[in-house]
C-alpha cells in the first residue's frame, strides 16, 4: 500500500487525462483549510447523539417523527439519492454518513423500492441490518472480474432464487465501500450485468456507495494484489456522483476537530504533535475503554479485567438457530460474543441502540457504543426473556440490557441464522477495527502498532472530545499517514 507518513514526505500526484500534476502537499492543503463544521445540536455539552430527540436545524425539516433533522449537507446527499443518481455519500467521521443512509433506506423502502442493504465486511453489515456485498450477489467471490468469469460465468452455479433477487432490485446501498477493491466493483458490475442480461453500466441499478476513503482501506495480502485497489479506481465508478458531508455531529468545533481534519489527510504537524503529547498519559476517569490495534492486546486485557474482580464469573451461552456453518459465521461478526462471561462490577459496552418511544417523540435508551459498569446480572445460564443485565451506564443512569437476537439474512431478508445473546461486550478493550462506525465518550489510544493508512484517524476520531482521549504512548508522524490516492480522489472531486 502506498503510503505518506507525513508532510516532509509528501510526493507529487498526477491526475489522469494529463491533468497538470499538482504537489500533493498543496492538495492537502486544500483539503484541511475546508474542514468539517461542527452544527450546534442543543446538547449543551457539545454531545451529539440521536438522544431526547436530538438537536434542532431551523433550514431542514424535520421528519415528523421527532427524529433529529438532516444538515444541510446530509439533505443534499439525500435529495441526490431520491433524485434516482449513483451516489457516494462521503466525509469525515462523525458527518452521519451512517445516520443519514438509515433515513435514506427508510424513505425508500416507504416509496415501495425494492432496496438492497449491503456492506463490505460483516460487522458493518450487520451495523445497517443488510447482508455483506458477497451474499447479495451470491457468489461469495473475492477476487476480480478474471476470478468471476472463470468461476461464475463458466461455471453457470447461481442459484435461480439469487438471479431473481438480483433482477428485482433496484437501489443497492453499499456501506463501508472503502473497505472493497475496485477490482471487486468491476466484478461487480459484470455479473449484475450478466445476470439482468444488460449493456448498461450496474444493469441500470441505482448504487448509493457510503463511506471515507480516509478511513480503514480494503484488506489485501502480498500474493493477492488487486490491480485497481480502490473503489473509485474501478472502470465502472464513472457517473457516481459524489457528495461530502461537512457538519459534524461528533465533535464541536474546536481544535480538536481542526487536528481530526488534518490527521485524517495524513498531515502530523507541530502543533498536532504538541496537542497529541499533551493528551499522553491524561487522566480520564476509573478503567477507561482502550482502543488497541491487534486482537491479541484486546483479548488479554479484556481476561485481565474481568480477573482483577472480586467475585465469581457467570457465563451465559447464546441461543441459536441456523446451520452450524451460517452459525459460526454470524457468531465471528458479532460484537456480542456467543459465550458471554461476566461479572458484578465488570466494565461492559452496549451493543445494540435501544429507543423508548413516546407520543410522536423516540428517546434513546442506549446505543451501541455505550459503556458502564454491571450492577446485576441474570439468574440462568442462557438469556431469558425478562431478564437483563443491568448497566450503571458512565454517562449516568442505569439501563436493562435485555435479550437481543441477530440474524444473518440473504437479501431476500429470509434469515438463515440467528442468536439470541444479552446485548453486552467486555470493554476494557476493543480493536479500532471493531471501533469503526462507533462515537465514544472517553477512549485510551495504544497507537504504538498502526499498520494502516487511516487507522490512526479510525481511533482518535471515534472521540466525541478531546477531554476524553488519553493516548498511552508518544504518537509521532510515522503513526499517522494517509493513502496518497484515496488523499488525491478527495482533492478532486469536492
Ligand atoms: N442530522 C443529525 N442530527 C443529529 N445527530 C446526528 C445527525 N447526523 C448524525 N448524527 C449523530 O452523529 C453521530 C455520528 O454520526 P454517524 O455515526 O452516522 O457518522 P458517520 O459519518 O457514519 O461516522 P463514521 O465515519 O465514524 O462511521 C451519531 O451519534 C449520529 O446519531
Ligand atoms: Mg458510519
Amino acid at each position: 500500500m502506498k503510503g505518506v507518513r507525513n508532510v516532509q514526505r509528501m510526493q507529487s500526484a498526477s491526475g489522469p487525462c494529463g491533468d497538470r500534476p499538482q504537489p500533493l502537499s498543496d492538495l492537502r492543503t486544500a483539503l484541511v483549510e475546508t474542514p468539517g463544521r461542527n452544527v450546534d445540536h442543543a446538547g449543551a455539552d457539545g454531545a451529539s447523539d440521536v438522544r431526547a430527540g436530538g438537536g434542532r436545524n431551523d433550514e431542514v425539516p424535520e421528519t415528523g417523527r421527532g427524529e433529529p433533522p438532516l444538515s444541510p449537507s446530509q439533505r443534499t446527499a439525500y435529495d441526490a439519492v431520491l433524485s434516482g443518481q449513483d451516489v457516494l455519500v462521503t466525509g469525515p467521521g462523525g458527518t452521519g454518513k451512517s445516520f443519514l443512509v438509515e433515513r435514506i433506506i427508510d424513505e425508500l423502502r416507504g416509496r415501495g423500492r425494492a432496496v438492497a442493504v449491503t456492506a463490505s465486511t460483516g460487522v458493518a453489515g450487520l451495523n445497517v441490518g443488510g447482508s455483506t456485498v458477497h451474499s447479495f450477489l451470491g457468489t461469495m467471490l473475492t477476487g476480480d472480474v478474471v476470478q468471476w468469469d472463470r468461476d461464475i460465468r463458466c461455471g453457470e452455479s447461481l442459484h435461480p432464487a439469487v438471479r431473481r433477487r438480483l433482477r428485482v432490485t433496484k437501489t443497492i446501498v453499499v456501506d463501508e465501500v472503502s473497505m472493497l477493491t475496485g477490482d471487486y466493483l468491476d466484478m461487480m458490475d459484470a455479473h449484475l450485468r450478466w445476470v439482468c442480461d444488460s449493456s448498461t453500466p450496474w444493469a441500470n441499478k441505482q448504487m448509493v456507495f457510503v463511506g471515507d476513503f480516509l478511513q480503514l482501506p480494503p484488506v489485501t495480502t502480498h500474493e493477492n494484489k488487486p490491480a485497481r485497489l480502490w473503489a473509485f479506481n474501478a472502470d465502472a465508478w464513472h457517473g457516481v456522483h459524489t457528495h461530502m458531508l461537512v457538519e459534524n455531529h461528533r465533535q464541536t468545533s474546536g481544535p480538536f476537530l481542526d487536528h481530526l481534519g488534518r490527521i485524517r489527510v495524513g498531515v502530523l504537524d507541530g502543533a498536532g504533535v504538541e496537542f497529541l503529547q499533551g493528551r499522553v498519559g491524561a487522566d480520564i476517569g476509573d478503567a477507561p475503554l482502550k482502543l488497541y490495534t491487534t486482537n491479541r492486546s484486546v483479548d488479554a486485557e479484556n481476561a485481565a479485567g474481568l480477573r482483577s474482580l472480586g467475585g465469581r464469573s457467570k457465563i451465559y451461552r447464546c441461543r441459536d438457530y441456523g446451520s452450524p456453518g451460517r452459525l459460526a459465521q454470524l457468531k465471528r461478526r458479532c460484537l456480542t460474543p456467543a459465550v458471554l462471561t461476566l461479572r458484578v462490577g465488570a466494565k461492559v459496552m452496549l451493543t445494540r441502540n435501544k429507543y423508548d418511544y413516546e407520543e410522536d417523540a423516540r428517546y434513546t435508551r442506549f446505543v451501541n457504543g455505550d459503556r458502564g459498569t454491571v450492577v446485576r446480572l441474570p439468574d440462568g445460564s442462557r438469556p431469558e426473556s425478562g431478564e437483563a443485565v443491568v448497566v450503571e451506564l458512565d454517562s449516568g443512569g442505569t439501563v436493562r440490557a435485555e435479550s437481543e437476537s441477530w440474524d444473518i439474512k440473504n437479501a431476500d431478508g429470509d434469515v438463515l441464522a440467528t442468536m439470541v445473546q444479552y446485548p453486552v461486550r467486555l470493554a476494557y478493550a476493543l480493536t479500532v477495527h471493531k471501533s469503526q462506525g462507533m462515537s465514544l465518550s472517553s477512549a485510551v489510544i495504544d497507537l504504538g502498532r498502526t499498520f494502516a493508512p487511516g487507522q490512526a484517524y479510525v481511533a482518535l476520531s471515534r472521540l466525541r472530545t478531546a477531554e476524553g482521549l488519553s493516548l498511552a504512548g508518544k504518537v509521532g508522524p510515522e503513526q499517522v499517514w494517509a493513502d496518497e490516492a484515496a488523499v488525491e480522489f478527495y482533492a478532486k472531486t469536492t
